[in-house]
């Protein structure tokens, strides 16, 4: 017989349901799977590079881009994003590069489309890339970066990137309306099966740093002489409001957004969980550039797990309401859970 000990008089005893990891298991309300992950890929023409901003990640050759869409895949990744970085010599105060039928997005589609069909291709939607002033949109004479006169070439580019493939368009732009026009432009071209995966909270966040870094896409003064914004205040939002982002939600309801996304994700669960309570559209959110830098350094330091702050990072994300998350460590995410 067993010594009777002491005990506390409880009725509930949390720890019971802690008690192995089976029982663990069967009570764990939070779960990742690959298939719940999104692989932001940067691409470039000529030869891959290493991005030192961000250690292990790469501008990809068209060539190379596909080796590692295939490696993904093979890992159970099935979603992708493309970032292209554009030489600046294709830069322009209005960023016509954005939807010429031959450039660099475009082929990148094009091709990934053609050897590895059954992964989702989603593209991003702003000026950014081809904007010689840095920015997501069209910069006047004054230093305004105006709305109207950008959605209009969202929509050529939006089209442009359905035309040569796309599954899903995500514009990251931040402009009022484009989500509305984005979708019409697509529904006139035919393209009535393009989704709309749009960035509805997407925050003027330190957190791109690195991003900007590895497409060299900052704000900068073009050297037209006009005056450039030095960061993106006047259309991404400001990281001390909640409610906006529900605002940002209706809006983007009501044009007629497929999903709907927070980014950064770490720093805005709060804002994830607020949506996920009102919206029955699925949810995505971007642990961006600047949230893998931090990981990647503090695991450099020895003393952290890089693993288990990986998954932990991403369970929270995952727990918090979204359905689907971008990351750049999904490959290596998906081998860590087979
Ligand atoms: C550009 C864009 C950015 C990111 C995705 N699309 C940068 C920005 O808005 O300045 C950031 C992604 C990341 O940091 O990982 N429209």
């Amino acid at each position: 017989m067993r010594e009777t000990h002491h005990h506390l008089d409880l009725s509930s005893r949390p720890r019971r349901n802690r008690r192995t990891p089976a029982i663990r298991g069967l009570v764990r309300e939070t779960s990742l799977d690959a298939s719940h992950l999104i692989y932001p890929l940067f691409v470039q023409d000529g030869e891959t590079q290493p991005i030192e901003s961000m250690p292990g990640q790469k501008r990809w050759s068209l060539d190379d881009l596909i080796g590692e869409v295939k490696r993904a895949h093979d890992m159970g990744i099935n979603a992708i994003v493309l970032f292209p970085k554009v030489p600046h010599e294709h830069k322009t105060e209005t960023g016509e590069h954005a939807y010429d039928p031959c450039g660099l997005a475009q082929r990148a589609i094009q091709a990934v489309k053609q050897n590895v069909p059954e992964v989702c291709v989603i593209t991003d939607v702003a000026l950014d890339p081809y904007n010689c002033d840095g920015h997501d949109g069209i910069v006047s004479p004054t230093g305004e970066v105006l709305n109207d006169e950008t959605v209009a070439v969202l929509c050529k580019q939006a089209i442009s990137h359905a035309d040569a493939g796309a599954d899903i368009v995500a514009p990251s732009d931040m402009m009022d309306g484009r989500v509305a026009a984005i979708r019409a432009a697509l529904d006139h071209a035919g393209h009535t099966n393009v989704s709309i995966m749009s960035y509805t909270a997407k925050y003027a966040s330190a957190f791109y740093g690195p991003f900007r870094g590895a497409l060299d896409s900052a704000p900068r003064s073009g050297g037209s002489g006009k005056p450039i914004p030095e960061d993106k205040a006047t259309y991404q939002m400001d990281p001390a409001n909640q409610r906006e982002a529900l605002r940002e939600l209706e809006l983007d309801e009501a044009e007629g957004a497929d999903i709907v996304m927070v980014k950064p994700a770490g720093p805005y669960l709060d804002v994830i969980a607020k949506m996920r309570e009102v919206t029955t559209l699925p949810i995505a959110a971007y642990q961006v550039s600047g949230e893998y830098a931090m990981i990647k350094a503090a695991a450099a330091t020895g003393g952290l797990d890089e693993q288990a702050l990986v998954i932990e990072t991403l369970t929270g994300i995952r727990r918090a309401g979204a359905d689907m998350v971008l990351t750049y460590f999904a490959p290596q995410v998906a081998e860590w859970l087979s």
